[in-house]
């Protein structure tokens, strides 16, 4: 095995679609925490595969919990990669198997990536838990960048506008705000939820905006989507909960399926 990021990423595309009995595939989804459910309504599933017969890929941290890729057809014949769990910062194994998938999947022909998360809400004057809000920028405090040597990226459109215009053809009241990514697994204190606040963020998190950049990098386009599942900490009383945050994403994320189907399709 290499220990090139990129040469592993191809050799890990060759295995998925090998694995999946595809030949290239159009898009790639990261399901995040509670979006599982919005998977089955993006299309019919062709076939599914666990991480860990890939190369490269971590294994997820509690076993049998995720960490699996479907490929799903959708209603117009467009494939679509769906990776159910994602690796994350917080679990000590570095940058270069939280951005792994997305090279992963770019390598296998995916020229957008969908990635959706559960996230704090910075604006409880504003939002709804349990409402999904569109990432138009962010903010990476992770302290990490999955590019390393002097790569100068333009960062000006991560989040590809145009893909933000198509969700909102379906969804006209869908909000957008700027996402601030921290390395975590701590939640933040109300002191950084505050600064957060001063900053200029919208929603608090603990991924998506390394696997964004890396996007990027690979020349692909971005989508980005929160799931509002709480306020921030000290915004509005009781302390956070992880699995409240899990149950606010299950019981909103699959309404959320059949609009990331139709962007799809609309792609
Ligand atoms: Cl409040 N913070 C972070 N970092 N991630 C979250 C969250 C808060 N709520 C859900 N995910």
């Amino acid at each position: 095995m290499t220990n090139d990021p990129y040469a592993l990423a191809e050799d890990a595309a060759t295995a998925l679609k090998d694995a999946l009995g595809v030949e290239s595939v159009d898009v790639a989804l990261v399901m995040g925490s509670g979006w599982v459910p919005a998977a089955d309504a993006i299309g019919e599933t062709i076939a599914e595969v666990p991480v860990t017969d890939l190369p490269g890929f971590a294994p997820p941290l509690v076993a049998g919990h995720a960490g699996r890729i479907r490929a799903v057809r959708t209603a117009l014949g467009k494939i679509a990669l769906i990776f159910l769990g994602r690796t994350h910062l917080y679990e000590g194994r570095g940058v270069e198997p939280v951005v792994h998938g997305v090279r992963t999947a770019i390598a296998a022909g995916a020229r957008t990536v969908v990635l959706t998360n559960a996230a704090g809400g910075l604006r409880p004057e504003t939002q709804a838990v349990g409402e999904a809000v569109l990432i138009s920028d962010h903010i990476n405090l992770t302290g990490a960048n999955p590019i390393t040597g002097a790569t100068f990226i333009d960062l000006t459109d991560v989040y590809t506008p145009r893909l933000r215009d198509l969700v909102r053809e379906v969804d006209p009241s869908m909000a957008e705000g700027v996402y601030i990514a921290f390395r975590g697994p701590t939640y933040e204190t109300p002191a950084e939820v505050r600064m957060c606040r001063a900053l200029g963020g919208d929603m608090v998190g603990m991924s998506t905006v390394l696997e964004a950049v890396a996007a990027r990098e690979g020349g692909a386009e971005v989508l980005g989507i929160s799931l509002v599942t709480n306020p921030g900490a000290g915004l509005v009383g009781e302390p956070l909960n992880h699995h409240e945050v899990l149950e606010v994403g299950r019981a909103t994320a699959s309404r959320m399926g059949g609009l990331l189907s139709k962007v799809v399709d609309k792609l």
